[in-house]
């Protein structure tokens, strides 16, 4: 039987789960719910709590509408448990058990790792509400703002999403961490974070772009991972997730291309033709080219590490047990078991790089993440064919995969952006030629003004060309409030 589309709205959870007859379920979330607010409220700025923003909020899962814009303050937000329609006859798609019945419960022998998974996932949901926290009283628009508020109050649902699951399906101890997914907060000493990228500060909005732009799609490659997981419930909870993911990645790819084109239309203006004349371009109120470069390095390799090693058992087995798949694993053509298959790891070898044929199934964090370098580059183009128009010489690229990375085989030694190995020494003595330097944060921090005039937009990025559901240029995205 096919899940209904419809989201009930009567209850306090909006959901398509049928909470209301579910009484063990919904009480459980009831009594988390209170808490879930209060770290929303202590979380956002008093005024923006206040304030009315122009939100989509899901009222059905149908590809083809979901969503509803209306004004809402942040804390009535309607927070929901939403799950893609079921798949009739769906299979496990890969692992011991591919072409089996896809499993409604979870499997006894695989209760700790998926545990595990939806947990680490969870956390990292919650945790870039966190680091984004202080970004609304700098916004550059209102439209940014709103842009910002939306990812937010999403990734507070895609925790919900987690919650639900743990409640669902894990009992006791599936409340205990759900607890403990509120209790944790993004670079607290005492309970911090789960994974690096999340501990880390997003001090301002072009970090804001760029965390959007390569961690959101970190999060965009798990989730499609996840997505074909045997365990039929994550895999329909990740499917839904990832049409609430694709905005939060075009609000980074269109973010830094905002920024991109004010830097080369001002530059342009000035009749300033070379990139790296930093100080008459910073002098312009735009970010130089070379320090949005630094920018991408920066975030791009925090975000390779959220793969982990590139060689990993616990990939193996999740794979092998049917819980997570392959990028589009469905779409790929093979047994979908991998055994005796191989796949080309990058390893160090006498001081060079080399790819070597590695079991495919240990190979699995690798292969996403190559995946993931591919998905990451479209963005890449587009940005430097928009500097081409301009008749600016430069152009932004990815680093090497071993710039700067903390995880995998990289992380004992240095090497440049190009991927040269370096000493220590010689990294500590030119890591802020290709990393945020602090006259750098300090020269971006120098910009983040606040512009709050609806149709206005601080001086170092360009307006949108089009308005979020086709509004026109000076709509009044948020309606602020205040204190
Ligand atoms: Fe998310
Ligand atoms: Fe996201």
């Amino acid at each position: 039987m096919a899940a209904p589309q419809a989201v009930d709205y009567d209850t306090l959870i909006p959901n398509n789960v049928g909470l209301s007859k579910d009484k063990r379920v919904l009480k459980a979330l009831e009594k988390w719910h209170p808490g879930y607010i209060s770290w929303w409220n202590d979380l956002i700025p008093k005024q923006f709590q206040e304030s009315l923003v122009y939100l989509r909020t899901a009222v059905s899962v149908d590809p083809k509408g979901w969503a509803r814009f209306d004004y809402v303050k942040m804390p009535e937000y309607r927070w929901g448990v939403l799950l893609a329609p079921e798949v009739e006859g769906r299979t496990v798609p890969c692992g011991e058990f591919a072409g089996e019945p896809a499993w409604q419960e979870v499997p006894g022998e695989h209760r700790a790792t998926l545990r595990r998974l939806l947990v680490i996932q969870g956390d990292t949901e919650p945790a870039s509400v966190e680091q984004q926290r202080h970004l609304g009283m700098t916004a550059p628009s209102l439209y940014d703002m709103r842009n910002l508020f939306q990812v937010n109050v999403e990734e507070g649902r895609h925790l919900w999403a987690m919650v639900y699951l743990l409640q669902k399906y894990f009992g006791r101890d599936g409340r205990e961490e759900a607890d403990d997914l509120l209790r944790r907060q993004s670079g607290s000493d005492e309970a911090p974070r789960m994974l690096g990228a999340f501990n880390e500060s997003t001090p301002d909005w072009l970090s804001f772009f760029m965390f959007t732009y390569f961690t959101d799609r970190d999060g965009k490659m798990q989730l499609e991972s996840l997505a074909q997981s045997g365990f039929d419930p994550l895999s329909r909870t990740c499917r839904f997730m990832l049409t609430e993911e694709a905005h939060h990645m075009f609000v980074g790819e269109t973010g830094v291309g905002r920024v991109v084109q004010r830097t080369c239309e001002a530059m342009r203006e000035a009749g300033i033709d070379d990139p790296y004349d930093i100080d008459r371009i910073r002098a312009l109120g735009v970010i130089d080219l070379p320090t949005i470069q630094k920018k991408l390095n920066l975030h791009y390799s925090l975000s390779l590490d959220l793969f982990g090693a590139e060689v990993s058992t616990n990939a193996a087995n999740a794979f092998n047990a049917g819980i997570k798949g392959r990028y589009q694993e469905v779409r790929l053509e093979d047994d979908h078991k991998l055994h005796g298959d191989t796949y080309p790891v990058v390893q160090i070898e006498d001081g060079k790089v080399v790819l070597k044929d590695m079991p495919a199934l240990s190979a699995i964090n690798m292969r996403l993440r190559d995946d993931y370098v591919k998905d990451a580059s479209g963005g890449i183009k587009r940005w430097n064919a928009a500097i081409a128009k301009t008749g600016i010489e430069f152009s932004l690229a990815l680093p090497h995969q071993g710039f700067h990375r903390q995880i995998g085989v990289f992380s004992d030694s240095h090497m440049t952006p190009d991927g040269d190995f370096i000493s220590a020494d010689e990294w500590s003595a030119r890591a802020g030629d290709w990393l945020p330097s602090t006259a750098d944060r300090d020269y971006i921090e120098s910009l983040m003004v606040p512009e709050f005039t609806p149709g206005k937009y601080a001086s170092w990025i360009a307006p949108p060309r089009v308005g979020i559901d086709n509004q026109p240029g000076d709509f009044e995205y948020v309606q602020l409030h205040m204190a």
